[in-house]
């Protein structure tokens, strides 16, 4: 069963609240009555209906100001006006403040409910539409919850899938390491030294990643490198430094395919680079050098020179430092060498020994 619809019926005339009254309950409608305007808002008040029929010269408060009350209260109720011939003006303008309709009296009862079912099927569809647009907000809503979850749980998978590369990535270049007994730790910490000095550049992820990979796996060609080369004691023979300069492209082919190094590759390949162009292997000069292989090129000079060698001691920092200066346009960028002397002494030692530490517990931290 449907709900019934209930109807208020204001005139200060009994005569023809009761008429209307009757011919609407007639009609199936729940009817109520009241004199005057406040009368009429007492019963709006305690229990709602859905559509008012109020007349518009009433004493008091008139039919205009009823009006305006009840849709302050109430906008969802329909009113229809009653109004005498002279008044149209007036029932007009109540149109205009949000009445559904007017009757001019005298009026007959047909015309009455039809009018009234009219005004009540287009309350109809504005509550349809409204609860058609409620329910589509909340399906938004809910969606937009459900969304922001899923985009969590990749974020959270992506953040770490990133950990299981950085992790085996580094695994990988701690046994490339271990390989050549001088260079403990050498992958890390020049892949921790490269990012420093990215970031102090104004370098941020993916290239950031990207840049560290490179710096990581950058002797990985070194498998292809024999060991009586890489390993051997003295000097090596021209013939040997040939196939000792081959490293950058054997490391550049074995990381082909692999598509999250693509960019990583580039630093591969190019980190014996020299920005005069006096590097190899193809003589890259400035900028045609990828960031990451001039930040790694200076870097490297860093660890080789603060690290024991067989034949020497380790130098200091200073040394290290005055070095770099000196080749500053010539091996180096200048604006990787500005910002490499801008990072204070503190903080290479900080990141020196952080790297280490994770090197000889084997649990090799991200950066
Ligand atoms: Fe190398």
């Amino acid at each position: 069963m449907p709900e019934p619809i209930h109807i208020l019926i204001v005139d200060d005339d009994q005569a023809i609240r009761d008429l209307l009254a009757e011919g609407l309950s007639d009609s199936g409608y729940c009817c109520d009555t009241a004199c005057d305007g406040a009368d009429g808002l007492r019963k709006m008040q305690s229990n709602g209906f859905d559509l008012v029929v109020s007349d518009i010269d009433m004493p008091e408060m008139d039919g205009v100001q009823f009006l305006q009350e009840i849709k302050r209260i109430r906008p969802d109720t329909e009113i229809i006006m009653l109004t005498g011939v002279v008044d149209v003006e007036t029932a007009i303008q109540s149109m205009r403040l949000g009445a559904a309709d007017y009757l001019t009296k005298p009026f007959n009862l047909v015309e009455v409910r039809i009018t009234v079912e009219r005004a009540l099927e287009k309350q109809r569809l504005v509550r349809e539409k409204w609860e058609y647009q409620k329910t589509l907000e909340a399906k938004v809503a809910e969606r937009t919850i459900e969304l922001s979850r899923k985009n969590r749980e990749v974020e959270d998978l992506f953040d770490r899938l990133k950990f299981s590369y950085q992790t085996t990535l580094e695994a990988l270049a701690t046994a490339l390491d271990t390989r050549d007994t001088e260079t403990l730790g050498h992958s890390l910490r020049v892949a921790a030294y490269t990012v420093a000095v990215a970031r102090r550049m104004g370098v941020t992820d993916p290239e950031l990643t990207d840049i560290y990979r490179g710096a990581l796996l950058h002797d990985v060609g070194k498998i292809g490198v024999p060991d009586a080369i890489l390993r051997k004691p003295g000097k090596l023979t021209p013939e040997e430094w040939v196939e000792m300069r081959k490293h950058p492209e054997i490391g550049y082919r074995i990381l082909q395919g692999i598509n999250f190094l693509e960019a990583a590759r580039e630093v591969v390949l190019s980190h014996q680079e020299a920005y005069d162009g006096s590097g190899y292997p193809r003589g890259l000069k400035g900028k045609e050098i990828p960031l990451g292989a001039r930040i790694f090129a200076v870097v490297d000079t860093l660890d080789a020179m603060t690290s024991d060698r067989p034949y020497r001691r380790a130098l200091t920092q200073q040394a290290a430092r005055d070095e770099i200066l000196k080749c500053s346009g010539t091996q180096f960028d200048p604006e990787v060498v500005k910002a490499f002397l801008d990072i204070p002494n503190d903080e290479w030692n900080e990141i020196h020994r952080k790297v280490m530490q994770d090197v000889m517990t084997r649990n090799l931290a991200r950066f």
